[in-house]
């Protein structure tokens, strides 16, 4: 398999299209003022992170992607925020930091990126030696709707959308579509995402195309899953307005060792 470009060495692209789910910077932005101190995991360019640290908590990212994470030093910098904010180039699969943090988050379904069991668990199981004896990991999946993943399917396991389009600033627009190829058997679907930018009367500048990888996980297969690696569940939460649970929706699941 050729090597392909992934929607994280592309952060421009990333921060255009990838808004979050509604209220989440909100919620975590309260836990970690609580929680004063907080570890972010898969911190991206910072859409999350910057919020905490404007709540006023010191905040710690780890992201795998050199690109994301300029991005987030970069913002961190305009945003004055430097004194709040350290930033660690690492892979949450395997983290060592010399301290326990009160709060841990992941946030916007970064743990999907954990296509296989051995990974998802080493995740959990570092998170637990990460955390103080009272101190919470929250973490935002989305709940797989079997209705959307039905319909959209077809037998090869195929489906597209139109992800957005976004006005640039000569006028002129990017647009966004998605190619997924799910894999039921695995639980994970491969999305390519095609970019397209547009100049002022509608002509093609550049086509580009970015991939990422994402597992879905039920409800029950989470509780397994936490207990397995020592995690206690606290709460399970249908939205970032403290919703309860329902199919389809968000899983926003709080944790305690
Ligand atoms: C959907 S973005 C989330 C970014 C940010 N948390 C937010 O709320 O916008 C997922 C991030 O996970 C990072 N990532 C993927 N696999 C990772 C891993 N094994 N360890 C650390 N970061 C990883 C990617 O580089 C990307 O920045």
């Amino acid at each position: 398999m050729t090597p392909r470009d992934t929607l994280y060495d592309s952060p421009d692209l990333y921060d255009m299209f990838s808004t979050g789910v509604a209220g989440d910077t909100e919620y975590f932005a309260r836990l970690a003022a609580k929680a004063g101190r907080v570890l972010e995991l898969a911190c991206g360019t910072g859409r999350t992170l910057i919020p905490m640290a404007r709540a006023g908590a010191r905040v710690t990212g780890v992201d795998l992607a050199p690109d994301m994470l300029k991005a987030c030093h970069d913002k961190v910098e305009t945003a004055g925020l430097q004194r709040k904010v350290t930033l660690f180039k690492g892979d949450m699969r395997r983290f060592a930091l010399k301290q326990a943090f009160p709060l841990i988050v992941i946030p916007y379904r970064a743990f999907q990126h954990l296509l296989d069991v051995r990974d998802q668990r080493a995740c959990l199981e570092h998170c637990r030696e990460h955390l103080t004896r009272q101190g919470r990991l929250v973490v935002n999946l989305f709940d797989p709707n079997l209705h959307l993943m039905a319909a959209n399917l077809n037998s090869h396991g195929n489906a597209s959308r139109r992800v957005g389009e976004v006005n640039t600033p000569e006028g002129g627009r990017i647009t966004a579509t998605a190619h997924r190829t799910a894999c039921a058997e695995e639980q994970y679907f491969v999305d390519d995402w095609v970019f397209e930018k547009f100049d002022k009367q509608g002509q093609s500048q550049w086509r580009k195309s970015r991939v990422f990888s994402m597992r879905y996980f039920f409800r029950y297969e989470m509780e397994h899953l936490f207990e397995l690696c020592g995690l206690r569940i606290e709460k399970l939460e249908g939205g970032f307005k403290g919703q309860p649970y329902r199919h389809g929706g968000e899983q926003i699941w709080t944790v305690r060792r």
